[in-house]
């Protein structure tokens, strides 16, 4: 009897136990599958006060070559890992598609915000025309940044067609990296031969560059940046703005409250979530020559070091664990301890300009129409998407409905989130062995030199002998 009791209470407590239980075993497994590697960094060699120094400095500027994370990153952003500008070894054919991203990503701020309000119209239109509307946040935003990132590239109205094949590689990418879905390669490479095609057709109206050599780096190019990254951060830092938002309706009232032309609260909103929720873990780098930080602090050259960008958020702050928006009147972003975008001397983020331009833009859109609720839990990796009630501005909600709704919705979430960390730790360890076994980073760089040219003997062995099931065999044979 005792003992069914105490199944029963397990059970029926689960939700509140189970899921960082399996958090941290997923953590354990991951260590054990990749062995270890990288230094974590701030450390205690490395306090938070070194850590920009450290990120900062000429030498740790290797991207992928001589890291097992990298393995890891290339299986999840295939296809064309070797040609995403993340993953680019510093150099001529870097320095060339940094500039060609940087040109495609600049315009007149006005031109930029009235894009991406016009984007956001037009999907909230269609996917929540409704009083009241259930959504996923970061479902609702996907398709925003989907048309928006189409038009920036191809200077025309994106069609339904592509808009969805676009959210179907970007939502691909993003599951699979957050282990909630498998991998599947069959619905991004639909994505790559739209672009082959549309640029067969002459139809990208931009100078690609040059050192990427053949049509199918081009289109990984392309895919890469603005149909991955761009959709998938964009996408994801509007979903963890929205969700603030939503479970704060304090922050919604002094923003309808707030002159529209002044950017101070909101601006303080976005800093403060990107502050607790940054986008990037971890963001990793091999350092190319020794580093002496002095003080006896040293790396030799081939060292991983890994920057743990919540780890530094974290540090410097009064209360750092409170959501406090206020603070960001009270501290300047240069001064503090936040890099949402990264660090400028060591390849920040070419949308740093961009991205909160847009999201200003289209935030206001989606206020401007709704009122946002949700009682859901938030986290960085928000593996749930951002649940949360869009209720037209100025509908009325019979007494009682909202708090029901709430309470359900959070009911919901917490059972749904035991399912999922199950689910997580299973297709985490199925793709973290996989990537282990295809080493893909370390495969490319035993038979090519970090500017993406064959080494003379790889070309030998390969051209006799193409390995069986090589994920670098190319479809145009280049
Ligand atoms: C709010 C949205 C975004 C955030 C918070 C963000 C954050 C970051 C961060 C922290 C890095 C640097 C990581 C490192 O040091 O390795 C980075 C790099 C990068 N981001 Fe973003 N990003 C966002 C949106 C975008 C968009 C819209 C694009 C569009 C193309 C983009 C493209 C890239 C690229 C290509 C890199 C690699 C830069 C390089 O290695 O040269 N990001 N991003």
């Amino acid at each position: 009897m005792l003992r069914r009791t105490a199944a029963a209470a397990a059970a029926l407590s689960a939700p509140y136990w189970l899921p960082k239980a399996v958090v941290a075993l997923r953590v354990k497994v991951f260590a054990v599958v990749n062995g270890p590697e990288g230094i974590v960094v701030p450390n205690a060699q490395v306090p938070p006060e070194r850590f920009a120094e450290l990120y900062a400095h000429p030498a740790a500027n290797g991207r992928s070559k001589g890291a097992g994370l990298s393995d890891l990153f290339w299986y999840w952003l295939s296809p064309g890992p070797e040609v995403h500008q993340e993953h680019l070894e510093p150099g001529p054919r870097y320095t060339a598609v940094a500039r060609t991203t940087s040109e495609l990503l600049s315009g007149p701020s006005a031109e930029l915000s009235a894009a991406a309000t016009r984007c956001a119209a037009a999907v909230l239109d269609e996917l929540a025309p409704g009083e009241v509307t259930l959504v996923r946040l970061r479902d609702l935003m996907m398709p925003v940044w989907a048309e928006f990132f189409y038009e920036m590239v191809f200077r025309e109205p994106c069609p339904p067609r592509a808009r969805r094949l676009i959210v179907d590689n970007a939502e691909d990418v993003i599951n699979s990296l957050k282990n909630t879905r498998l991998r599947h390669l069959d619905r991004r490479e639909r994505l790559t031969r739209y672009l082959l095609g549309r640029l067969a057709a002459g139809d990208v109206p931009h100078e690609l560059p040059a050192e990427l050599a053949t049509p199918l780096d081009r289109a990984h190019y392309l895919q890469g940046t603005f149909f991955n990254t761009a959709v998938v951060q964009m996408s994801e830092a509007m979903a963890h703005l929205l969700l603030v938002l939503a479970t704060h309706p304090d922050l919604q009232r002094e923003l309808a409250a707030a002159d529209p032309d002044d950017d101070r609260v909101l601006g303080n909103v976005m800093n403060e979530t990107f502050r607790m929720y940054p986008l990037f873990g971890i963001a990793h780098r091999i350092t190319t020559a020794d580093i002496d930080l002095g003080d006896g602090v040293t790396f030799p050259a081939g060292t991983v070091l890994c920057f743990d960008y919540p780890s530094y958020h974290a540090t410097g702050y009064t209360d750092p664990e409170v959501f406090d928006p206020g603070r960001w009147d009270r501290i300047s972003a240069k001064d503090a301890h936040h890099i949402p975008f990264g660090v400028a001397a060591n390849r920040p983020c070419p949308a740093w300009r961009l991205a909160p331009l847009i999201m200003r833009a289209a935030t206001r859109e989606v206020l401007r129409r709704y009122t946002l609720h949700s009682s859901v839990s938030h986290s960085r990796s928000m593996p749930h998407r951002g649940p949360a009630l869009l209720v037209r501005r100025g509908h009325r909600l019979p007494t009682g409905a909202r708090p029901a709704a709430l309470a359900l919705l959070k009911l919901r979430d917490r059972w749904e989130d035991t399912g999922r960390s199950l689910l997580q730790l299973g297709l985490g360890t199925w793709m973290v062995t996989r990537a282990r076994r295809d080493r893909m980073a370390e495969t490319w760089f035993g038979s090519h030199d970090t500017e993406g040219a064959p080494l003379a003997a790889a070309t030998a062995t390969t051209a006799t002998a193409p390995p069986p099931g090589c994920p670098y065999h190319r479809p145009d044979g280049a």
